[in-house]
């Protein structure tokens, strides 16, 4: 097995201030980690679970691709990040089972990551991210 943690879910939120608010009054959740990463566009809080992170994310400008999914689909689930030990192997394993990857090689993600997206479209409509600490 290639996985050994679920990593995170995000969820697409408008208004980043606010879903950390609610996080925050609902569960008592802390922020962990709080990121902008420019290259995708977005804002994160990361709140921690056991081994796990609940990410909401905002967008920083309007062509990022979480503000055009918000502008299509509206707040909600966005993507699951599957944890694993060689993010390389990993994608070249789902690739091999089919997968259609959106990032061709690994690349830097948040907190320090190596990430790689496969597009929902062949992954059971699920975006896919594999991150490797
Ligand atoms: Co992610």
């Amino acid at each position: 097995m290639l996985l050994t943690e679920i990593d995170h879910i995000a969820i697409a939120v408008n208004d980043l201030a606010s879903a950390v608010d609610y996080y925050e009054r609902a569960f008592g959740a802390e922020v962990h980690h709080r990121e902008i990463v420019e290259r995708d566009g977005v804002e994160e809080a990361l709140l921690k679970v056991a081994d796990s992170y609940i990410q909401l994310t905002a967008a920083t400008r309007d062509d990022s691709p979480i503000a055009k999914f918000l502008e299509k689909r509206g707040e909600g689930l966005h993507h699951v990040g599957y944890r694993v030990d060689d993010c390389q192997a990993a994608l070249d394993a789902m690739i091999a089972a089919g997968a259609t990857p959106i990032d061709k090689a690994p690349r830097p993600g948040s907190r320090g990551t190596t990430v790689a997206f496969i597009h929902p479209k062949g992954s059971l409509g699920t975006l896919i991210e594999l991150v490797e600490e």
